[in-house]
């Protein structure tokens, strides 16, 4: 009692102390102070009536500690300006790291220097406007903060107000710094086809690292989410760990800068690499919002942070966010070999298992029967399917189930009637050869007109069918970016313009068919980040579904992005790298994301299906938890043993996956000690196999904690999984 009285009359005293507003000016130090539950970030404007960063991290529980703030430094090789950690650096005057904006004028003027105006704080959103010295060109700031979910949104735009055109050639979202000095350590994803997010951790030395995709998508080689931690020090439960993630399926680029006087600081935003956006007097241009955020309990807390505000804020259905279906995918099964009778003799055995979505891949449409012909021609092959895809729909939905199909509406073969009729619809430059990846052409959705039919095309499909789900994938990355229809001055616009109408594209589509869900893919998770994530259901994590690899995948992915958008498929061995696993072992795999099966279940045994309902029926009594809970990373590869522990946040239920490599000498598996649990609650367990050693059958917190759980984990590729319910 006392406690409480005392947490209240603390509170109160914190309230008065400083306001309880997320977004607070102070006028006589010219500073503004953004706040969520857990951290506060601090800027201000300085005596050159420049916007300086003072502060970010752990919530400063005092406004009176703060004073106004005055750039630093200055000398000859190095100005104030330079030196000082401004928050949204022109190139222009002595400043040599990495600008934020940097433009040229229609007199051929490259120099910016941003100077503050005014400002505006709508509830959680501080705008700041910014101009030129001497131009009338604007660029507002505004930083929305989420108070609950610790996380700070940057995004800006950039206007020209002249009365000529001006040339953008770096427009960037913003900059993060971490506090000056040295020691610190960076974390990113890099990958590769099949090989997608892998955890990368490096020291952070003076220079500059570049993280980036030129490539009209994400891409799978890096994906715009980073972490830095102080002294290299941070691990999964403890240690100050900044990071962020940007919200775009373009090129993308951020830049990790130490400087010589030692700032920290990553700029992040469109790619300046081919960049020049001309803006004509009265345009302007929004750069893509960059999400960041500070933890002081290391890793996985950044990840439970990341992992609650996407479901919260940025998911489709972030106002009522409900569990992701099981569903069945046929591509490994049948790859381009689809047809009637075929597709339903699947359907009917996902349906006994458990599926509740049955999604048909590629193949079904024009005359696509390997992968040189048909993209672009989006009407159902009647050789196929004599009853349109009626026939199949019909069948799915009177099985139980919902219905999906995969599209990639982006693309075109030059062996298609759409190629035929309208060659010029394929990015191109006319007096250049046409590179073609996977057989393939990227349609200029750049073109209002290619976009709008591409609109049409999709929305016609979904209208005439009962369609639940579309796969929307792309297959292939830009090459000659030629846009011959605009000027030549315009034609770099594809790279922005391109991604803002495939967003458009998928917005109007859910907006027209509100029950329609999405998958963003692109040959696996060349298409992952907040800007899609917005518009999607789930993404599709990888093409290599071998389920060793896929827990290396699975990690780094679960770095940045919610298990719930994650799809995981069981699929058949051996598979990548020759390699075979059991049945078991592949469906606690996949049961770590959004759970789907891809396998060929006309190869199935009567075991394999009773196997496979039983864990579809598990998987549903606990998809909740891993879907939508806290993910604990108890151990992770390259360990022998991995172990993945996702709790509800209402306590009520927590999964233990434990996975082991390969045992060697005989060696007994390590104990497993879970985290986020009530100690002093009880647990029941239920048990998936015999696996889980002489422990009891109801446990409490405290012992699941510090005693942990052991395992029978022996031989090669061994799995075991234990659901603990609190009594
Ligand atoms: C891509 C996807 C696969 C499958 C094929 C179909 O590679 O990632 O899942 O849909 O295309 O061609």
């Amino acid at each position: 009692m006392l406690r409480i009285y005392m947490a209240a009359a603390g509170l109160a005293i914190m309230l008065t102390a400083h306001g309880n507003a997320a977004v607070r000016y102070l006028a006589p130090t010219k500073i503004w102070i953004l706040e969520t539950d857990r951290t506060s970030y601090v800027l201000g404007i300085n005596e050159l009536n420049e916007l300086q960063h003072v502060y970010f991290g752990k919530k400063l529980l005092r406004d009176a500690d703060l004073v106004a703030v005055r750039a630093t430094g200055g000398y000859a090789f190095e100005s104030k300006e330079g030196m000082t950690p401004e928050e949204y650096p022109g190139w222009g005057g002595m400043r040599y790291f990495e600008p934020c904006l940097k433009v040229t004028t229609a007199k051929g003027t490259r120099d910016l220097v941003l100077k503050y105006v005014s400002h505006e704080i709508r509830g959680d959103v501080l705008d700041i406007r910014l101009k030129d010295i001497r131009y009338d060109l604007g660029v507002t700031l505004s930083y929305q903060v989420f108070p609950g979910y610790d996380i700070i949104r940057k995004q800006s735009r950039i206007e020209n107000r002249t009365s000529a055109p001006i040339v953008v050639e770096s427009a960037q979202s913003g900059v993060w710094y971490v506090p000056a000095g040295g020691g610190y350590r960076l974390s990113y994803l890099t990958g590769r086809w099949a090989g997608e997010t892998q955890l990368m951790r490096e020291p952070i030395q003076p220079g500059k690292k570049v993280l980036e995709s030129r490539r009209g998508n994400t891409s799978h080689q890096a994906n715009p989410w980073f972490a830095i931690d102080a002294q290299g020090a941070a691990d999964e439960e403890h240690g100050r760990v900044w990071f962020g993630l940007l919200g775009w399926s373009g090129n993308w680029k951020f830049s990790v800068e130490q400087t010589p006087n030692q700032q920290v600081r990553v700029i992040g935003g469109y790619n300046d690499f081919d960049f020049g956006y001309q803006l004509k007097p009265g345009e302007a241009l929004e750069t893509p919002p960059f999400y960041g955020g500070f933890t002081d309990q290391g890793f996985g807390e950044t990840s439970r942070i990341l992992h609650r505000f996407e479901r919260a804020e940025i998911l489709p259905d972030r106002a009522s966010p409900h569990p992701r279906p099981v569903l069945y995918n046929s591509w490994e099964a049948t790859e381009f070999a689809v047809n009637e009778a075929g597709q339903t003799e699947l359907a009917q055995k996902a349906a006994k298992i458990g599926v509740e979505l049955f999604v048909m891949d590629d193949g079904w449409f024009g005359q696509r029967n390997d992968d040189h012909a048909g993209l672009g021609d989006w009407f159902v092959n009647t050789r196929k399917f004599p009853n349109g895809l009626k026939g199949l729909i019909d069948a799915v939905n009177g099985l139980g189930m919902k219905f999906g199909l995969w599209v990639e509406p982006e693309m075109v073969n030059p062996n298609s009637d759409l190629y035929r009729a309208h060659p010029d619809w394929a990015i191109h430059f006319e007096d250049r050869p046409r590179t073609e990846g996977r057989n393939q052409l990227i349609l200029n959705m750049a073109r209002d007109d290619v976009r709008d039919h591409i609109f049409g095309v999709l929305d016609k499909l979904v209208s005439e069918n009962n369609i639940a789900f579309l796969k929307w994938d792309m297959n292939r990355h830009f090459t000659e970016p030629g846009w011959p229809e605009v000027p030549p001055a315009e034609q770099k616009k594809i790279w922005v313009k391109y991604v803002n109408n495939v967003y458009d594209v998928i917005d109007r589509l859910r907006a027209r068919h509100p029950k329609l869900e999405i998958e963003s893919c692109s040959g696996g998770g060349g298409r992952v980040d907040l800007g899609i994530m917005r518009r999607v259901d789930e993404v599709w994590t990888s093409d290599n579904t071998e389920a060793f690899d896929r827990l290396r995948i699975q990690e780094g992915f679960s770095q940045a992005y919610a298990a719930k958008v994650m799809m995981a498929w069981v699929t058949d061995v051996p598979n990548m790298n020759g390699r075979s696993t059991s049945l078991k072992y592949r469906f606690l795999v996949a049961m770590n994301g959004s759970l789907g099966i891809g396998a060929n279940l006309n190869h199935w045994s009567n075991e394999d299906f009773a196997l496979a309902k039983n864990m579809v029926g598990l998987y549903k009594s606990i998809r909740a938890t891993v879907q939508q809970g806290r993910l604990y990373r108890l151990r992770m590869p390259p360990d022998d043993v991995m172990a993945n522990e996702y709790a509800s946040n209402d306590g009520a239920q927590a999964v233990l996956f434990a996975f082991r490599h390969s045992q060697q000498l005989g060696e007994p598996a390590p104990p497993i000690y879970l985290r986020g649990l009530d100690p002093n609650a009880t647990y029941r367990l239920r048990r998936l196999d015999g696996l889980l050693l002489d422990h009891g059958e109801e446990l409490s917190g405290s012992y699941l904690m510090n005693q942990g759980l052991r395992f029978n984990l022996s031989g090669d590729f061994a799995a075991s999984a234990v659901v603990l319910e609190r009594e």
